[in-house]
């Protein structure tokens, strides 16, 4: 059988460009080299994008740039079915391309934006289509779906970071005084890796956050702040997609934020969570319904709170490009349901084609 050619495409014009050198360097690691061809394309932090031809190891080091890169160009018409590189003398080389695999993380990666280029360009790509991963970018437009489906979440609202000024800012102050009161939970609607999310105790601390959060995004979100358990699940596939068990994260910092993710590394992961089951059972079924009704294929991580005082249930976000390092949560789960790293790009990979079909 002849190989498929993947390109793994890392990087990215996002906050979270240096997670996704990690995932990206796990994910071109982690996929079979008996049965791909793989390339890696990074894309800088400007924007960019780089056939990369040096070694891998230089990747989550960020010093990939200075290795074997050539300019590439993934086109939006379908007749190429793959990376145009200019040649020497000038004229285009086509390398033909059978899959692609983002593993990007943010904005101009995870939110529908590049995603709308690889539908155009014809070529099957792994993960969300454009409007499911715009939807889930978004924590205002997921949490007015997720309300309109009946499913529980923090008491949330959300307003344009520009109406935070003079008259606009008294109302949105005694808005959250009178619907969420404090402490809170301010972040910005489209970012991640909580980038911009700050935790709020008293209305004096609110003016830097909404500017911490507006420097991500235009759009605010603010959510009561939920006491009790933060965990997440992963789901797999297209129309009839499977889900795994239920992980804990035990932060060590305040919250979850960006550091204690990708830093310090002290948070903990439980696999299965420290829950009862039916609690557990009632965290996959909504991660299911959640994720067929927001239209996603191919994968994302569902995570949630588990309140404190009650048991409550309360979907966060979904993550359509869930991080993909050895410690993150999306692998680690399919990991203990019996499906390693190069099994589950596998299966990634062939729900790309499925959808496309
Ligand atoms: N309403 C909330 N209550 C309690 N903790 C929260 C709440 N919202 C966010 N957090 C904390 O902040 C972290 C980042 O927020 P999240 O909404 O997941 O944004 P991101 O997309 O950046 O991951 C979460 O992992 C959690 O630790
Ligand atoms: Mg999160």
């Amino acid at each position: 059988m002849s190989k498929l050619t993947v390109a793994v495409l890392f990087g990215g014009r996002s906050s979270e460009y240096e997670v996704s050198l990690v995932s990206g360097s796990t994910i071109l690691r982690g996929l079979s080299r008996e049965k791909y061809d793989v390339l890696a394309v990074g894309i800088t932090k400007e924007g960019r994008w780089f056939l990369y031809e040096g070694d891998w190891d230089n990747i989550p080091e960020d010093t990939w740039q200075q290795g074997e890169c050539r300019p590439v160009f993934l086109t939006a018409d379908p007749c190429v079915h793959g990376l145009l590189v200019p040649a020497s003398d000038g004229r285009m080389e086509t390398i033909h391309v059978d899959v692609l695999f983002p593993a990007l993380h943010g904005k101009n990666g995870e939110d529908g934006t590049i995603q709308g280029l690889f539908q155009l360009s014809g070529i099957p790509y792994v993960g969300c289509n454009t409007l499911s991963s715009a939807i889930c970018m978004d924590k205002s437009i997921t949490n007015s779906l997720l309300e309109g489906m009946g499913i529980a979440q923090a008491h949330y609202l959300w307003f344009f970071a520009e109406n935070y000024s003079g008259e606009g800012r008294d109302k949105i102050r005694l808005k959250i005084h009178e619907r969420l009161g404090y402490p809170i939970f301010v972040k910005p609607a489209n970012a991640g890796s909580s980038v911009g999310v700050s935790k709020v105790s008293c209305e004096e601390e609110l003016d830097a956050a909404v500017q911490k959060a507006a420097h991500e995004d235009g759009k605010i979100v603010v959510e009561e702040a939920i006491v009790g358990q933060e965990v997440e699940c992963a789901v797999l596939g297209n129309g009839h997609p499977i889900v795994s068990g239920v992980g804990e994260i035990a932060a060590s910092a305040e919250f979850y934020d960006y550091d204690d993710k990708y830093k310090n590394g002290t948070s903990q992961l439980y696999i299965p969570a420290h829950l009862p089951e039916e609690t557990m059972e009632k965290i996959r079924a909504t991660a299911l319904r959640a994720y067929c009704r927001l239209g996603c294929s191919g994968l994302a991580r569902v995570d949630f709170f588990v309140r404190k005082s009650d048991g409550a249930v309360l979907l966060n976000e979904l993550n359509t490009l869930p991080g993909f390092t050895s410690i993150s949560m999306y692998p680690k789960l399919w990991e203990a349901a019996g499906v390693p790293i190069p099994a589950l790009l596998d299966r990634l990979i062939s729900f790309a084609f499925e959808r496309n079909l």
